[in-house]
């Protein structure tokens, strides 16, 4: 079945009520990490139900239990299950995306409010908080939705759809309904294969479509000592610093080059031959491409595949901040009392988060006894996800190919073939649960700036990024494997 001639015409001529569409859902504040903006998550989550149900969709909301947070036990954002269509003769595809956001202030550095979609006067892009990552491609699902719907138009495949709230926090309670609804009788039985659109492409000019996703582990270093805050003209060289242990902690994790320096965590992932550095070498990217996204000249070498293969195929670590310690205006003379380290630790096949959790408890503990402090050292294991690689030869992936390289303008073209070197921990158990192959289809570009300030969805990415999702939705239709 060839995607419907006036399917593209549609998409165009309802551009501005899907921007508005966009519009309406990014200005629901649903940061999942902030206690305080949970109501909108929820909000969000029935938001999306009720575009979903106008549209023909039905659907369940999943409670997914409660978390504690900020010492409070808060409920969690329902997961939307959704189902449209049930012909046995259709293969049937089920979409996964996640309608909670990083947090984001004006403050931060944005030009404007991240929770008012502004479009820009002249370049047309679409900038608010999720417009990338990833409300714009949930909403490019909607689209499609919204042409069958009004146009009267059949699918050409069964949908089955999963909508989370909890994406950017580690996806809590998640993974035991997705297990528990791909068992026979579930609400994702029959499913043929899976279609994520939750990344980027890999610059600003080339479409992709990505097979691989890195874990994560991500850990709290706390290191308490004296009952209270100290000032340190009084105490200051009389006492075991808090801060001064954790600061000298700290710096054993990683080198200035990025190596990983817990023993043994870099040596569990095998080194590249030729051939694999080849995939690296014939991918659409330059120094120029992550200098220019970083926004600064720091790439940590001048060699394209090192780079590539050091958020593709490598694992990181990153250290992320201090919590506890003195990060007021003013020059304040204290000696915290109680300070905490956050770092993670991005993963490659075949590291989990259960393999590389033992190595870097018992490394801080024993860099800690080394360092003879009388303070107290503890480590929490905030969460973990398991890195994913599918087979990109399968037909999921060439249905996807097909449809990048027939749909219009931005697109029409081979898209290259990625690893990221991001994490969206529910793809392994999604892979394996359904044992179906799952391809990521991103809408975004790599200069879209997700998790950071002024992100934007380019308005062309969201109106031919629609007519990409649908035209997948077809040639996956016309598969006869
Ligand atoms: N959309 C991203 C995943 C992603 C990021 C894919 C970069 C490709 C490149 C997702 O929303 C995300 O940010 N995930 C978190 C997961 C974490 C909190 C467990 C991440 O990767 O930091
Ligand atoms: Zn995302
Ligand atoms: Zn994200």
């Amino acid at each position: 079945m060839p995607v419907p001639v006036d399917f593209a015409q549609y998409i165009d001529v309802n551009a501005d009520k899907f921007i508005q569409r966009l519009s309406d859902a990014v200005a629901i504040p649903s940061i999942s990490s902030d206690a305080a903006r949970r109501s909108d998550v929820i909000k969000m989550a029935h938001w999306l139900n009720s575009q979903l149900n106008a549209l023909g969709v039905e659907t369940r909301l999943a409670d997914v239990g409660t978390q504690e947070i900020e010492g409070r036990v808060l409920p969690l954002p329902p997961a939307i299950l959704g189902r449209i269509g049930s012909d046995p003769k259709k293969k049937t595809v089920l979409i996964y995306g996640h309608f909670d956001v990083q947090p984001a202030e004006k403050s931060d550095g944005w030009d404007t409010d991240p929770f008012t979609l502004v479009v820009h006067p002249t370049n047309g892009q679409l900038i608010g908080r999720g417009a990338s990552d990833d409300k714009g491609p949930i909403l490019g699902w909607l689209n499609v939705l919204q042409y069958h719907h009004q146009q009267k138009k059949e699918l050409p495949v069964n949908l089955k759809f999963c909508f989370e709230g909890m994406e950017e926090f580690g996806s809590e309670g998640l993974d035991e309904l997705v297990v528990k609804e791909s068992k026979l009788g579930g609400w994702f039985e029959g499913v043929d294969c899976m279609c994520i659109s939750d990344n980027y492409w890999l610059n600003s000019r080339t479409p992709c479509l990505t097979y691989g996703l890195r874990g994560i582990v991500y850990f709290k270093v706390n290191v308490t000592g004296p009952s209270r805050d100290l000032h340190s003209g009084v105490f200051g060289r009389m006492v075991h610093e808090p801060m001064t242990d954790l600061v000298a902690l700290m710096s054993k994790l990683v080198d200035v080059k990025g190596n990983i320096l817990i023993p043994g965590v870099d040596d569990m992932v095998s080194i590249a031959d030729a051939e694999e550095r080849c995939i690296y070498e014939n991918l659409d990217y330059s120094i120029a491409d992550v200098e220019q996204a970083a926004g600064a000249s720091i790439a940590l070498s001048s060699d394209k595949v090192e780079v590539l293969m050091g958020r593709m195929r490598h694992p990181s670590l990153s250290l992320h901040g201090i919590e506890g310690g003195f990060s007021g205006v003013g020059a304040k003379t204290v000696i915290p009392a109680s300070v905490s380290g956050k770092f993670s630790i991005r993963l490659v096949p075949p590291q989990t988060p259960e393999a590389v959790e033992p190595l870097v408890i018992s490394y801080l503990q024993d860099e800690f006894a080394k360092l003879g402090s009388k303070n107290k050292l503890t480590v929490e294991n905030l969460h973990g996800g398991r890195p994913w690689i599918a087979d990109f030869k399968h037909w999921n992936f060439e249905a996807a190919i097909r449809a990048t390289k027939a749909t219009p303008a931005i697109y029409k073209r081979e898209p290259d073939l990625t690893r990221e070197g991001g994490s969206i921990p529910v793809t392994l158990t999604f892979s394996e649960s359904l044992g179906v192959n799952i391809v990521l289809l991103p809408m975004g570009r790599g200069d879209d700036g997700a998790h950071s300030t002024n992100e934007k969805l380019d308005r062309s990415n969201f109106i031919e990024g629609s007519k990409l999702l649908g035209a997948y939705l077809y040639e996956v239709a016309a598969v006869t494997a």
